[in-house]
């Protein structure tokens, strides 16, 4: 399906899900790549923005597309993990982490090569490569042959999309197709590491790859302060994306730390004297008011509450709510980059209750 947008530059090309597999599809898709044009495509985490890694003139589309600071540099999407080597110079410590999570949720940084261009590392003489697990991702690098650079897929300062119709609310008409790959699998973006040396990384974004696991392959492993803190007026950001403001509703997100019962009982009166948004466990759902609630699933479901996050903030947030209310995570295994998310969502602010 073809639709254009009023005032909007391009007509999109809408690819159903069922559609999506099919070699006609990627194919098509694939030449508009090569020809410089842009391709939404579902990935395991979140749909992806796609162009041509090696195009200056892809890179520079993709910044306008998405409305973003051409400094805040790129992903660079490859098919099989030893093709990074074709992008940038790779290491022991790489080829460790790919065997052990490629194809996957992982991103590495890396020096990389002259054919990366400088547009789409934002400048910077490194590059961050990941190898997708999603079957549609993969199959259309192949058959582009070439590495896809590709932010998320959602306009600078929305949540990332997990489905199409998200990516259709941000892109259509700026891009010229969106692959529809049903709901993304894991829902928050790849957990990235940056390789310090022979056996050392520091991750600077939580992911589903958590710190547990990189502990298991790598032996140093260090959190960069700004994945759980605020970035301190003046610091420099060892990854230029954490320097910018990351999706906040319109309404005040307030995260509630406390005993469940405690915030349970909390959530029930403010429900009485406030409109707000809910964002509560299942087990929580028949204590509570309808009326602008989105359960999460159960509160020891971590990987659920992944999934749905931005989904559910998206629809919270279109409800123009007074506030929006949600439990601060644990900030164990998948629960820290859930946290990281939701932290920068409520721009740091957390409630004690009581
Ligand atoms: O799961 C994901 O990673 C998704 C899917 C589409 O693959 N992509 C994604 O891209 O989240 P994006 O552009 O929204 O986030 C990429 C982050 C940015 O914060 C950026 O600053 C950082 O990666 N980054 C990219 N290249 C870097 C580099 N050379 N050095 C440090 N950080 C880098
Ligand atoms: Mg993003």
């Amino acid at each position: 399906m073809t639709k254009q947008r009023k005032g909007l530059p391009l007509k999109t090309l809408h690819i159903s899900q069922d559609a999506s597999h099919s070699s006609e599809v990627l194919c098509r898709a694939a030449d508009i790549l090569r020809r410089g044009g842009l391709v939404v495509f579902p990935t395991e985490t979140v749909y992806g923005l796609g162009g041509d890694a090696t195009s200056a003139a892809s890179s520079q589309k993709i910044y306008a597309a998405k409305g973003r600071p051409s400094d805040n540099p790129l992903i660079i999407h490859i098919a099989h993990p030893e093709d990074a080597a074709r992008y940038a110079y790779v290491c022991p410590t790489y080829e460790r982490l790919a065997k052990a999570f490629m194809p996957g949720p992982l991103t590495v940084i890396l020096p990389k090569r002259d054919i990366v261009p400088p547009e789409t590392t934002g400048g910077l003489d490194s590059v961050a490569v990941r190898c997708p697990s999603h079957p549609v991702a993969r199959a259309l690098i192949e058959a582009c042959g070439v590495a896809i650079a590709a932010p998320s897929a959602n306009r600078s300062g929305k949540p990332s999309p997990t489905c199409a119709a998200h990516v259709a609310d941000d892109m259509d008409g700026l891009v010229d197709m969106i692959i529809d790959g049903g709901e993304c699998d894991i829902g928050l973006e790849s957990t990235i590491v940056r390789i310090d040396g022979e056996d050392a990384v520091t991750l600077l974004r939580p992911g589903a790859i958590t710190y547990d696991a990189l502990c298991m392959v790598v032996s140093h492993v260090t959190i960069a302060s700004a994945v759980l803190e605020k970035l301190a007026e003046n610091e420099r950001p060892l990854s230029p994306g954490m320097k910018y403001r990351h999706y906040a509703p319109d309404a005040p997100l307030v995260l509630l730390d406390g005993e469940r019962e405690d915030v349970l009982a909390f959530l029930c009166e403010e429900q009485k004297s406030k409109q707000c948004a809910v964002l509560c466990y299942d087990e929580e759902v028949s204590s509570l008011e309808s009326a602008m609630l989105y359960p999460v699933g159960r509160a020891d479901d971590i990987a659920a509450q992944a999934k749905v996050l931005f989904r559910h903030l998206r629809d919270a947030d279109r409800a123009s709510p007074d506030v929006i209310y949600a439990h601060l995570p644990p900030r164990e295994g998948l629960g820290l980059a859930l946290y990281n998310r939701m932290i920068r969502a409520a721009a740091f602010a957390v409630r004690r209750i009581p």
